[in-house]
């Protein structure tokens, strides 16, 4: 994990709700504020990082003005350097900058395919393009085209593609449109081998699947559904991508308040307090709703330390001792010993009690992955 931040593209995904958006921005905020150019891209969706700078931004509409970075070329180019992006904080692709170094994109792929076809038809109007046959037809022949030409994006953005990101932070789709994306270049390739398209998916497909280049964080509710499901995420990635989860963020975990005998104590006063209900004497109702709530409360801390656990022993699992065949990614075996340091980080972020999550909270969760990722397994 600690490496993490020195990839090219961050894959983050999990499922729905389970707060990807939020560790995506939190890390982008990260990166950013360690002098990295970050660029978190969720794709199809108005930007939620953008909406928590109280900015808007979303898919442009078509028939708005072309960014300039697509013009000419057989394929499309990296994008202007820096300089060129507007004063606003706007750049030629449409990111907005939210603080220095932090930028953000809603990634639309159906206008990223119209880019592409536009720059490979020789610069069709987009309007014409989308409603022309060869284009519809195209788009229906080629599943995964989208999910394609949006990594292909990435991959021109990103400082691997030779564009101006030296961090792409990816908001990605819920688990399984995710698999599906990050499947798309390895299909692609396998059945079309000539033409830029497929010259580009190799290159999408190398750095997927370069530990050096991408890494991976699964975002997971501390619940046992969300657990079981993290672990069908990570086995999906390594069939299709061949590659593991480099961390799982375990999100909205609450404080474990009380000691055991703390608890223990709770339980026994719960415990009279719903015997005192049933008898007819006056009750301190006060005091037994609260040691009914702090029951409750201790009650999930509780469970979500056993699914943690869970998680971190099942995940463990999949290194087998002294087996280099079995091992995950083809690395070579673990001892026991170097087992436990070898295997992905597992690590929580604390449920926020707030009406609605705003910077100083995204900062908050930046600090707390800051302090993750120089101690792993806290
Ligand atoms: N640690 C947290 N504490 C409190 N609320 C959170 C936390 N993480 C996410 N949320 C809230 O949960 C909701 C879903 O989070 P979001 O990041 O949008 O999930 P996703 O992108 O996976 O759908 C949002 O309203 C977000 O503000
Ligand atoms: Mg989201």
């Amino acid at each position: 994990m600690a490496s993490l931040l020195e990839r090219k593209l961050i894959v983050v995904t999990g499922k729905g709700g389970a707060g990807k958006s939020t560790i995506a921005g939190a890390l982008g905020l990260l990166a950013a504020r360690r002098g990295l150019r970050t660029l978190v891209v969720e794709v199809g969706e108005r930007s939620h990082l953008a909406a928590l700078y109280g900015r808007a931004t979303g898919p442009v509409e078509d028939g708005a003005e072309q960014p300039a970075g697509v013009e000419g070329g057989d394929e499309p180019r990296a994008s202007a350097e820096q300089d060129d992006a507007e004063p606003d904080g706007v750049g030629p692709d449409g990111e907005v900058e939210l603080e220095p170094g932090l930028w953000t994109l809603s990634l639309d792929p159906d206008r990223a395919l119209i880019e592409w076809m536009r720059d490979l038809g020789g610069r069709l109007p987009a309007r014409v393009l989308a409603s022309s046959s060869s284009f519809q037809y195209f788009a229906a022949a080629a599943p995964g085209a989208e999910e394609l030409v949006s990594l292909v994006k990435l991959h021109v953005l990103s400082g691997v593609g030779g564009g101006r990101y030296d961090l792409v932070v990816l908001d990605a789709p819920a688990t399984g449109h995710a698999l599906a994306m990050l499947a798309a270049p390895a299909t692609f390739t396998a059945i079309v081998r000539g033409g830029p398209l497929a010259r580009r998916a190799v290159e999408v497909r190398e750095m997927l699947q370069d530990d050096r280049l991408s890494g991976y964080v699964a975002v997971a509710r501390p619940t046992e559904m969300a657990v079981s499901e993290t672990l069908d995420l990570e086995r999906g990635l390594s069939e299709q991508v061949g590659r593991d989860l480099d961390a799982v963020v375990v999100n909205g975990t609450v404080a474990r308040r009380f000691a055991p005998a703390e608890l223990a104590r709770l339980d026994a006063l719960a415990g009279e307090a719903a015997a005192s209900d049933r008898g007819d004497q006056r009750i301190d109702s006060i005091a037994a709703a609260a040691a009914r709530a702090a029951q409750a409360a201790g009650e999930r801390a509780r469970s979500q330390r056993r699914q943690i656990a869970r998680l971190r022993r099942l995940r463990l699992a999949r290194w087998p001792i002294g087996d280099p065949a079995a091992c995950p990614g083809g690395r070579a075996s673990y001892s026991r010993l170097d087992r436990r340091s070898a295997a992905p980080s597992v690590f929580s972020v604390p449920f926020a009690f707030v009406p609605q999550l705003d910077r100083v909270e995204l900062e908050k969760i930046a600090a707390r992955l800051a302090r993750s990722l120089l101690s792993p397994e806290s």
